[in-house]
């Protein structure tokens, strides 16, 4: 049931535990998953996206053989409770995050520090606006935030001074192609990184609990968080503020980072987070003769990857130009070269397998309309 947490109805905003709709599952001995999900009408479009979700999320999970769904329908009584739950939502819990309902959330994590978690993070944000879509950036590495300089954004986040409603942060727009970047980070708020040292005080937690519930997100197909090394904190965090968090994981070839990268792994999985895929960065180099140096090693992708029985999306080469664009602001996913070529690849798979945007195609958002008409014409004592 905490994995069907991080499955999402995207037109009531809810998850389906919540919403009533998960009524349970059986899981037998061997590993075989049975889930009963009630839907609100058997025909809605959204039936595929949410019986994909459910599937990918159970699937992933270390000791799952099989998942079996069974569908039924909210009965009349159940339903008008699922629309009070919705409406209550809407109305009176101040929504979790501004991340709107039907956003991707993609957190990029590893075991150790140094591996590429940033370079991975502001290329494949990058290469996923220039396919047209709209993708949030969250640097949750509050003290070594590194994307505004990757991403080439500079300047302090300003409030939105909406009348009468809370003051939020306006994300940075940065233009990629027909995409759009929205970059919030640490660096953004604080004058230089020594005064971002000062921030230490703070939990790490509340400072992305900020990012999430103060900025005005606005529509956003996907969005990357940029994890901080090492520490579980901001995993526990998101698996409580955002349970559809889905995570890559980052490794060197090396076998050792490899070991420590399945620790981002079980750690994930403890709190119910789904791991999307494994990433290798720093693969072999090719010099401009053309011979190829495993410099770092080989095998810790396929092996983390085959490990968490998760697919390796793509081994990213180690290639100058990975760095020099990162400090010159400019994604080297955004020029050519094999490194550029790679995180392309990964784009793609990301889009068209690995973690899909949320089609909402041919789904009417008339149960929310309803529930917002219901809002309306309440009397407002
Ligand atoms: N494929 C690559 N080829 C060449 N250099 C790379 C590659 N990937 C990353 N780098 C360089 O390695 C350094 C570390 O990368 P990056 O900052 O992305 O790692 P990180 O995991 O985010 O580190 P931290 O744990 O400190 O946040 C950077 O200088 C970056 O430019
Ligand atoms: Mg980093």
């Amino acid at each position: 049931m905490q994995l069907l947490r991080g499955v999402i109805d995207p037109e009531l905003g809810s998850d389906i535990v919540d919403l009533g709709m998960a009524k349970g599952a059986t899981v037998s001995p061997d590993g075989d998953v049975v889930v009963t999900i009630a839907l609100t009408t058997a025909g809605c479009p959204l039936r595929a996206q949410i019986q994909k979700d459910v599937r990918t999320r159970i699937e992933s999970h270390p000791g799952v053989r099989s998942v079996k769904l069974d569908w039924t329908e909210l009965t009349a009584e159940e339903k008008a409770e699922t629309m009070a739950r919705a409406r209550w939502n809407v109305r009176e819990k101040a929504p979790d995050t501004e991340v709107p309902p039907t956003t991707r959330v993609i957190a990029v994590a590893s075991g150790k520090g140094g591996v590429g978690k940033s370079s991975v993070t502001s290329n494949l944000a990058a290469a996923l606006a220039a396919r047209g879509l709209t993708v949030g950036v969250l640097d949750a590495d509050i003290w070594g935030f590194s994307l505004p300089r990757m991403l080439g954004v500079d300047g302090r986040l300003e409030g939105t001074a909406e009348e009468g409603e809370h003051r939020k942060i306006a994300p940075h727009e940065k233009a990629v192609g027909k995409g759009l970047l929205k970059i919030v980070s640490m660096g953004f708020l604080v004058d230089d990184e020594e005064s971002a040292l000062m921030w230490r005080g703070l939990m790490l937690n509340r400072a992305v609990q900020h990012f999430l519930e103060d900025v005005r997100w606005g529509d956003l197909d996907y969005l990357l968080i940029d994890m901080p090394p090492g520490t579980g904190d901001v995993q526990m965090g998101l698996a409580r503020m955002l349970p559809r968090t889905e995570l890559i994981v980052v490794t060197t070839p090396a076998k050792g980072a490899q070991k420590v990268a399945a620790r981002a792994v079980s750690m994930a999985r403890k709190s119910y987070l789904r791991v999307a895929g494994v990433i290798e960065n720093m693969s072999s180099f090719t010099c401009d003769h053309g011979s190829t140096y495993a410099l770092f090693g080989s095998g810790g992708g396929e092996a983390l990857a085959a490990d968490a029985g998760v697919p390796l999306l793509g081994k990213v080469p180690l290639e100058p130009s990975v760095a020099a664009g990162g400090d010159a602001g400019e994604p080297v996913v955004l020029g050519t070269g094999p490194a550029a070529e790679t995180f392309r690849a990964i784009a793609a798979r990301i889009v068209e397998e690995a973690v899909p945007p949320v089609a909402m195609a041919g789904c009417s958002a008339r149960m929310l309309e309803a529930a917002v008409a219901a809002l309306d014409a309440r009397p407002t004592t």
